[in-house]
């Protein structure tokens, strides 16, 4: 199969030397391309800044912010066959970026945001995709209906939950605890570490992939 991946956090400059982030190591998403490749699949890992090294064998396409990201999905998606969005992208970006350090004065400082593009949420109707696609989610609450919400919102096929206000997992942690959330059912898996998880994570989505490939061949062959 060929599997894109995004991973790790982005990076919005508001001067030449300021950025606004997040906490994301890139780990889990990291971890995935190597369990993906190790099973033999062709991964294309775009990601954000991380301290990770990239696994043996994967195409690594380094991006900076999120409309670097979309661009770069953008370009790769009409190769793929499934998709797994990791990233922690920025919701929102400067709507101008300083080309000189901004100074300090005494008065408030007000940063003025506005969106950035849905990546994930954009992949079906405006990027045509139209292979296994898998999503994140971290909630803090309701971790079910937040994520069931963003499976039907963004045209998912899955949905990877996680609970980030349990201590010890989840973001910049070597362990995760995930919910899987298909739209028929959910499936809980236990705490593990993340390269643990990985392979949890390739064979559920492997199979998904399996079975909807198997569900969209029988419906063409009912069309013809
Ligand atoms: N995502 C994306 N592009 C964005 C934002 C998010 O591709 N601009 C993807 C993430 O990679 C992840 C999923 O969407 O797979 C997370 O959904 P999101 O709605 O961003 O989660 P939250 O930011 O937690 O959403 P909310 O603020 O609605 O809780």
């Amino acid at each position: 199969m060929k599997v894109l991946i995004t991973a790790g956090p982005t990076r919005e400059a508001l001067d030449p030397v300021r950025y606004l982030t997040n906490r994301s190591s890139g780990k889990m998403g990291y971890a995935l391309a190597q369990a993906l490749v190790g099973a033999g699949h062709s991964v294309l890992l775009i990601s954000g800044p991380t301290e990770l090294d990239v696994p043996d064998g994967v195409d690594f396409l380094p991006v900076e912010t999120a409309a670097e990201m979309y661009a770069a999905v953008a370009q790769s998606l009409g190769r793929i066959d499934i998709a797994v969005f990791a990233a922690a992208v920025a919701d929102y970006t400067p709507v101008k970026v300083a080309s000189h350090k901004i100074k300090k004065s005494e008065a408030p400082f007000t940063l003025e945001l506005q969106r950035t593009r849905d990546i994930l949420g954009s992949a079906r109707a405006e990027l045509g995709f139209s292979g296994t696609l898998v999503g994140f989610a971290a909630e803090t609450e309701d971790l079910e209906a937040n994520a069931r919400d963003k499976l039907t919102r963004k045209h998912c096929d899955l949905i990877i939950a996680n609970d980030v206000s349990k201590p010890g997992i989840g973001f910049g942690s070597d362990r995760n605890e995930v919910l899987l959330v298909y739209p028929e059912y959910n499936e809980a898996l236990p705490p593990a570490s993340k390269h643990t998880l990985a392979h949890h994570l390739t064979s559920a989505i492997l199979t998904l992939h399996a079975r909807l490939e198997d569900a969209r061949l029988e419906d063409s062959r009912r069309k013809t």
